[in-house]
C-alpha cells in the first residue's frame, strides 16, 4: 500500500505553491489523467505532431515529480488506447519509440523516489522489445511503496469489461464461483485495476469532455475535472488547481447534504 511521502516535504510545498488553497490532509488518493492536446499544441507551434508527443513526455515527467512530492499514492495515466492503434503508422511508431525512451530515461529515478510502476491495457499488443523494457520495470520496481504510477497502454475500458467477463466465464466453466456469487466487488478483481482503487480525481486536457473508453467502470463515482490547457503545456500549477477544484467539491455518493454532514 503506497504510504504519502515524508511530512518534511510539506511546508515546501506550501510555499511554492502560488495556489495555498490545497488541503494536503484531503489529497485524492488515485488520480488519472487523460492525456489530450499534444496534436495540437503541435500544430500550434507549427510543428510535426510527434514534437508534440516529445513535448508532452516532459509534461508527464514533471506531473509524475508534483504527485510524488504531494503524496499521492496512485497516478494513472492514459498514453494509448486501443483506438489509438488506427493512426498513421508513423505516429503509432513515435509514440512507441518515445515510449521506450521515456522509460530508459526515467527508470532510475522512478525506483529511487519509490515508485512503482504498474500498467493496464493489451500489452500483448506491443512489441516484444517494448514489452519486455515494460516487464522489467514493472518488475524491478514491484517493492515500492511511495506511489503507483500506472500507465494505460493499448487499453480499453469496454475490451477491459469484456476481458473480465471472459474470466469470470472460465472460472464458472472451471467450477470456481457460480453465478450468484458475482458481486461488484469480485468483479472489479476480474478487471484490469483489480489491486488499484478507483480514481477519486479523473482530469483531461486539450478542452476535450469525453471519456474516450477510459476506465468505464472505475469512474462510476470519480469526479471529474476539464480544463482548455493542451497536455504538453500542462504544468504543475494545473495539477494543483484541479486539486484545488476537486477539494471544492462534495462527492455525495447518493446520498444527501445533511447525511454526509452527520458523519
Ligand atoms: C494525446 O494527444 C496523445 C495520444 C492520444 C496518444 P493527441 O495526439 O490526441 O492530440 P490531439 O487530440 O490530436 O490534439
Ligand atoms: C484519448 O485521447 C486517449 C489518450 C489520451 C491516450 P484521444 O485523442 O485518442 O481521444 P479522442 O479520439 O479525441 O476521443
Ligand atoms: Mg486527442
Amino acid at each position: 500500500m503506497p504510504r504519502g511521502f515524508g511530512m518534511a516535504a510539506i511546508p515546501q510545498i506550501r510555499e511554492q505553491s502560488p495556489l495555498k488553497k490545497i488541503d494536503l490532509r484531503k489529497l485524492p488518493r488515485h488520480i488519472a489523467i487523460i492525456m489530450d492536446g499534444n496534436g495540437r499544441w503541435a500544430q500550434k507551434h507549427t510543428l510535426g505532431r510527434i514534437s508534440g508527443h516529445r513535448k508532452g513526455a516532459d509534461a508527464v515527467r514533471a506531473t509524475v515529480r508534483t504527485c510524488r512530492e504531494l503524496g499521492i499514492g496512485y497516478l494513472t495515466l492514459y498514453a494509448f488506447s486501443v483506438e489509438n492503434w488506427q493512426r498513421p503508422a508513423a505516429e503509432v511508431e513515435a509514440l512507441m519509440g518515445l515510449l521506450k525512451e521515456f522509460l530508459a530515461k526515467e527508470i532510475d529515478e522512478l525506483d529511487e523516489k519509490g515508485i512503482r510502476l504498474m500498467t493496464i491495457g493489451n500489452l500483448q499488443a506491443l512489441k516484444a522489445p517494448l514489452r519486455r523494457q515494460l516487464k522489467q520495470a514493472v518488475e524491478r520496481t514491484a517493492h515500492n511503496e511511495a506511489m503507483v504510477l500506472n500507465v494505460a497502454l493499448s487499453y480499453g475500458g469496454r475490451d477491459e469489461i469484456v476481458e473480465a467477463a471472459k474470466k469470470i466465464l472460465r472460472d464458472g466453466l472451471a467450477g470456481r464461483i457460480s453465478p450468484d456469487e458475482i458481486t461488484r466487488e469480485n468483479f472489479a478483481g476480474y478487471l484490469y485495476t483489480a489491486r488499484i482503487p478507483d480514481p477519486d480525481l479523473l482530469i483531461r486536457t486539450s478542452g476535450e469532455y469525453r471519456i474516450s473508453n477510459f476506465l468505464l467502470w472505475q469512474t462510476a463515482y470519480t469526479e471529474f475535472y476539464f480544463t482548455d490547457v493542451l497536455w504538453p503545456d500542462f504544468q504543475r500549477e494545473d495539477l494543483l488547481r484541479a486539486i484545488a477544484a476537486y477539494q471544492a467539491r462534495e462527492r455525495r455518493f447518493g446520498l444527501t447534504s445533511d447525511q454526509l454532514q452527520k458523519d
